[in-house]
């Protein structure tokens, strides 16, 4: 999973409700040590700040799968969901749950 951390995603500025690097540790500590969690620089959709995409397995990336993105992610409930979702397979191998569906973003450029 890449989890967007630059100028708008992780910054209390924009979302002072929620703990950004209590998040980030969340993700990283409910994943290992099957999924990695990354940070990385601006996605280019700081609107749907904080941002997160996750990657299909190498198997289902063969398969057809692609990158789902997720934008908004500020709840404990949403990271909930993107957990159970990722240690079920994520895409191309688990079906998205209805509500984290509603947290689906276009890539950029789609
Ligand atoms: S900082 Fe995350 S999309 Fe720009």
């Amino acid at each position: 999973m890449t989890v967007c951390r630059d100028c708008c995603c992780g910054n209390a500025l924009k979302h002072p409700s929620l703990d950004h690097d209590a998040q980030l540790d969340r993700l990283t500590a409910a994943l290992a040590p099957a999924h990695r969690v990354r940070k990385s620089l601006c996605l280019d959709v700081c609107a749907e700040a904080n941002v997160m995409v996750v990657h299909p397995t190498p198997t289902a990336r063969r398969g057809g799968a692609t990158p789902v993105w997720f934008g908004l992610v500020l709840s404990p409930d949403i990271e909930a969901d993107l957990v159970s979702w990722v240690r079920s397979g994520g895409p191309g191998v688990a079906d998205l749950p209805p509500m984290l569906d509603l947290s689906v973003i276009p890539a950029p450029g789609r």
